[in-house]
Order: structure tokens, then sequence, then C-alpha cells
């Protein structure tokens, strides 16, 4: 939520600002702004609107200077207004902020500061940092030195990009919680939520850590401790190309990245498999001694991130034959919920920077038990808090409404599974290569679905007048219905539900009528097809109108569904990489048939660093 980013450079900043803010804005689009340092002059250009919007008013790309912060913005505190909007500046406006993040104790803040005369700009807890960024100033010492006081003041999550009209050439910046990266380019230095938004200029970067500070000019870079020291931290090297977070010629990123899932899974698995094992060991430290020693696993995310561990707690149960439970992020950090001896933590978040996730995370690390973080952001700071990572290899994913982040999840899922099962021996070397056999086979299997785009297209226009829908499935394909709503409401803000298939009675049923689109995931198996047939038919029965998701060749459902969608055949268990793809393209035609911001869905954020 809210998107920073800062350069200072030998030459004028504004465009790569306006480029950087433009690729940071899925995080949140309510407002814009810069602010450039034109010799001793601090200049800002913001407003209420997308980048594209307000850039048009403004032009930011003209705005002097050759070290700037920007800032897009999701509204926590105060409303949507000019106003609000950042970057923020102190009272006597030489100092210039942006942050991502919350400030929990900005009320008293504020209040003391009024209390001593100070008058605000904006009902935001940012500006509370740049008044006291101001009085640290009059005590003192550098731009630097006073960000460091100050932010000892602040309880709550930062990242903050800071100037001072009396330090030309100089951007500060620190965190705590919130991510920041600092990217070393040529004779300039960056600062950005993440990495995508300034890989056109570096690929060089360090993680800032929680309370470290950096001093950044277009020569230098200096970082401290919370001690005041000067440190030196490894740079890392990242492997995304460019390309990865530009469209590529498709109308959105989400179609781009539901495009990508086949190259994207063969990424993910290919590397880990053999030709009768998954090589983990290396690259996670997960030794099959650990995984023999796993009894239970406790699964913690949010969102699509959590529909993927709820597939994940079938694999388990299903495949390594372990105990496994999925938590919401949020509730199982303020539950005592047991965790006993044995027990791994999986926390499932393509960013790595989701504030519900890391904080139960960090709840597990403290309780003694083993953890591990399946992401798909290098270095973000799940990965920094967890025993061991496995990385999933989507790429930057930009589109708010998760697609490949999910599928690759899944795929690396299973791979723990494969060594899990293997390592317990709890599955024969014919279960385990038919399993391999599986995985490797669902990259071309997902370009099959893909090919049936244009049917799918045809499908949606019977959703575009709709203001409700339902979704069901049952056993691993449950919570794709689960994820198949969450698809369409996110981004077409139609009401959709999703149900284990035979719950449909108690309740749902009674909301079937002519008007009902019902989605089935409905694929061939010996448990419970013929059952999910039966609940085809008591919706079509109440005249509800059902496209099915059924197994390729499948004629029988074809007769009962208005609309079938065929998926090839698989093992049950890797179903899910399958069924998945259909419904992200539905959701996708629908919203662009009603003609939504497919990329940007209204009041969503596609990084929520707040609880
Ligand atoms: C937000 C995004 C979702 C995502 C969820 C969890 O709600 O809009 O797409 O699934 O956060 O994010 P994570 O990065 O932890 O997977």
């Amino acid at each position: 939520m809210c998107g920073i980013i800062g350069v200072t450079s030998t030459e004028p900043v504004a465009p790569k600002l306006a480029d950087g803010v433009r690729r940071l804005e899925y995080r949140g689009y309510d407002s814009v702004g810069l602010a450039t340092l034109d010799g001793g002059a601090i200049g800002i250009r913001k407003g209420v609107g997308k980048v594209d919007e307000v850039d048009a008013q403004l032009d930011f790309a003209a705005a002097a200077g050759n070290t700037g912060i920007a800032h897009c913005r999701w509204g926590t505190h105060g409303g949507i207004t000019h106003n609000n909007a950042h970057p923020h500046l102190s009272p006597n406006g030489k100092v210039a902020i942006v942050h991502n993040g919350i400030i929990e104790n900005y009320l008293a803040l504020k209040q003391d500061l009024q209390a001593n005369g100070h008058a605000f700009a904006s009902e935001t807890d940012t500006e509370v940092i740049a008044h006291l960024i101001e009085l640290e100033l009059e005590h003192g010492g550098t731009l630097k030195d006073a960000v460091h006081r100050a932010s000892k003041q602040l309880v709550g999550s930062y990242a903050l990009g800071v100037l001072s009209a009396d330090e030309p050439g100089t951007l500060v910046a620190t965190r705590n919680e919130s991510p920041l990266v600092i990217g070393f380019g040529d004779r300039e230095h960056l600062i950005a939520s993440d990495v995508a938004a300034i890989l056109t200029h570096t690929d060089t970067v360090v993680y800032l850590d929680n309370h470290e500070v950096a001093v950044l000019t277009a020569e230098s870079c200096a970082i401290y401790d919370d001690g005041g020291f000067a440190i030196d931290k490894q740079r890392e090297k990242i492997d995304w190309d460019m390309e990865a977070a530009e469209k590529g010629g498709f109308e959105h990123f989400m179609l781009k990245e539901i495009h990508e899932q086949p190259g994207k899974l063969a990424d993910t698995i290919s590397p880990r498999l053999r030709d009768h094992e998954v090589v983990f060991e290396a690259e996670t430290g997960v030794t099959a001694e650990v995984l023999r020693g796993i009894d239970r696993v406790i699964f913690l995310a949010c969102g699509t991130s959590w529909h993927a561990a709820m597939v994940g707690e079938f694999l388990f149960e299903e495949l390594a034959k372990t105990p496994a439970e999925v938590e919401y992020a949020s509730e199982f950090r303020y539950r005592n919920a047991p965790i006993p001896p044995g027990t791994l933590v999986v926390a499932m978040s393509q960013s790595g920077e989701t504030a519900d996730t890391n904080a139960a995370l960090e709840e597990a690390v403290r309780r003694g038990t083993r953890t591990l973080a399946v992401c798909n952001v290098r270095g973000s700071t799940m990965t920094r808090i967890a025993h061991h990572t496995v990385y999933t290899h989507a790429g930057p994913e930009i589109g708010v409404a998760s697609t490949k982040a999910f599928t690759t999840q899944i795929a690396a899922l299973y791979l723990l599974n494969i060594a899990m099962a293997q390592a317990k021996g709890v599955l024969n070397q014919q279960q385990i290569d038919s399993m391999i056999q599986g995985l490797r086979q669902a990259p071309l299997q997902v370009e099959q679905i893909l090919d049936q785009n244009d049917t799918i297209q045809k499908i949606a226009k019977h959703f575009t007048s709709r203001s409700n829908a339902i979704y069901l499935g049952r056993g691993v394909h449950f919570p794709i219905a689960l994820e198949g709503a969450l698809k369409l409401k996110e981004i077409s803000y139609i009401h959709a539900e999703g149900y284990p298939a035979a719950e449909m009675k108690h309740g749902p049923i009674a909301l079937i009528d002519k008007q009902m689109p019902v989605v089935v995931i409905a694929p061939t198996d010996k448990l419970t097809y013929q059952k999910t047939l039966g609940n085809i038919e008591e919706v079509k029965a109440r005249d509800g109108v059902v496209i099915a998701i059924a197994t390729e060749g499948d004629q029988t459902i074809a007769q009962l569904a208005d609309h079938t969608i065929y998926i090839p055949e698989s093992l049950y268990s890797i179903g899910p990489l399958l069924s998945v793809i259909p419904l992200q393209l539905l959701s996708y035609h629908v919203a662009e048939l009603r003609g939504c911001d497919v990329d940007k869905p209204r009041n969503l954020s596609k990084v929520v660093t707040v609880e």
C-alpha cells in the first residue's frame, strides 16, 4: 500500500521519478506526487487520481532538479484529497517526505506538536514525521541525524524518503516493517518500495533492514545501523529482466501474466526436478532429515496466497500424509493457537511484504518453531524472517489480481510434498514418479487451456449484466472455487461466493434463479464427480446458468451445463493448476467487457503493508 521512489543523480531525476511511480502504481492509485530539489528550493507537484491523469495536468517530467522523491498513495489516514497526497512538507517548507506505512502513535505526536503551535496542512499521519524532522534539525546535526532521531519517536511501520533544502543532492531513507530497496545506478542512487520500479536503471540492490538509515548522493551511498555506525551491506544482483515488468503487447498486465503461466510454472518446477526425485536441499536448507521430522504443517497467508495454502493443506494430507491447517495470518497472530513440537509453519506470499503474514510469521519464529516461506520476491522481508525459503519463479507480478504467483505457489507446494513424501517413505517410487511426470506435463496443459481464450471470452458475455455469481468445487477444487470467486469480485465488482459444492444446499441454493451464473468445477474423478453432477442438476432444476469446468471429452457434463470449458486430464492432485486457468480468463474478460480497470481495481492494493 503506497509506493515510494527516490533518485539522486548527476542529471534531472523527474522523468525517472515519473516512470518509477507509474511502475509502483499497483500499490496505490488514490493520488500521486513528487518533490524535487533544485538548488536550495523544493518544488512539489501532486494531485488526486491515477499517475497518467495527474501527470497530464502537471507534467511531472518537467520538474527541475537532480534529487527527488515520489509517491503513489493508497489512503489510510485522511480522505483522497490534494492536501493528503504526498510528498508532505515540514512547516518551514525545507523538508519534504514520502512515506509508506502507518504511524500508530501519530495522533499523540500530532497533539503534542499542535500544543506547541504547529499547524498541519493535511490529515495524514505522514505529515507528523516532516514536523518532527524539522524540529530535530533545529536541535543540530545533519538530515541523517534528524531522520534517525525523529524515527525513534515513531511507533508503527514506515519506509521514508526525505529531502532537505539545506542539503542539496542528498536523499535520506529509512524503514521499519515497510520494504525499501536501494539501487546502485550509473552515477546515481535510487530508493524504491520494490525493485520493479528501478529495474530499468540498475540490477544491483541492497535491501535496507529495519531502523537502518541510508544517506545517498549521486556518487555515494552510506548506510548506518540503528546505533549510528556505518555498515557494509551485501549488494545483490536482480535476475528479473526489464521486459518482465512491461506489458509485452498485451492489453493488461493481468492478461500477460495469465499467459506467462506455462513458462513461469516450468521455471519454478524444472530446476528442482530430477528423474525420480525433487532436489531442494542446497537451495533451501530443507534436508530429508528436516522433512522427516515434520509432524504437522500450519499455513499462514492472506488473499490469493491463502487459497494456495488451502490447496497446500489438501496436498500435505493427501500426498505427504501429514496433518495441515490453514490460518488467516491476521487471525493467527492474535490467537494463542498451540504450535506443537514438530510443526512446520509455512508462510505464503507473492510479495513477501504483507504486514499480517509477516507479523504472524514473526510470532511463529518467536515461539521457536521451524518456519518456511514460499515467496516470489527475492530478498523480501518474509524471506529474511523465515528459516527457509522456497522461491516461486513467477517474475514480477504487476496486475493487482494475482494469477501466475498463485499457480507457481501451488507448484512449489507440490514439489515440497513430493520431497516430503519421499523423505518420509509414505508413497512408493511409482507414485512419486507419476507425480513428477504429472507436474512436468502441467505447463503444456496450461498452454492448451489458454488456447481456449476465445471460447472463454464468449462465455464471459453472459456475466456482464449479472450482479452475483456462485462458484462450486469439491476437494482439491474447493479452494479454486474460492479463488475463482475472488478473481471475479476483485476486478469486475460482481458479487461472487465460492462454496464446497455440497454446501450449496445449506443456503446458497436459495439465491439460484435464472439470473444466477453458477460456475461448477467438475473434472472427472473417482471420488466426487458423480456427486457434483447431482449439484449441477440441482442448479438447473432452479433455472440457474451453469458454466462447467470439465475434463476433456466429458460429454455427460456438456449436456447438462449451459457452457462447458474443458481442461486436460491430469492427476487429481495436480487439477488445481489447471482448473484455475479458465476462471482467471473468465474474470479477466468479464471485467474487460464491463469496462473495469483490470490492473488497478478500485480500493485495492497489490501489496498490503498495513494491518
Ligand atoms: C492483496 C493482493 C492480493 C494478494 C494478497 C496477499 O490483497 O491484492 O492479490 O493475494 O494481498 O498478498 P501476498 O503478497 O502476501 O501474496
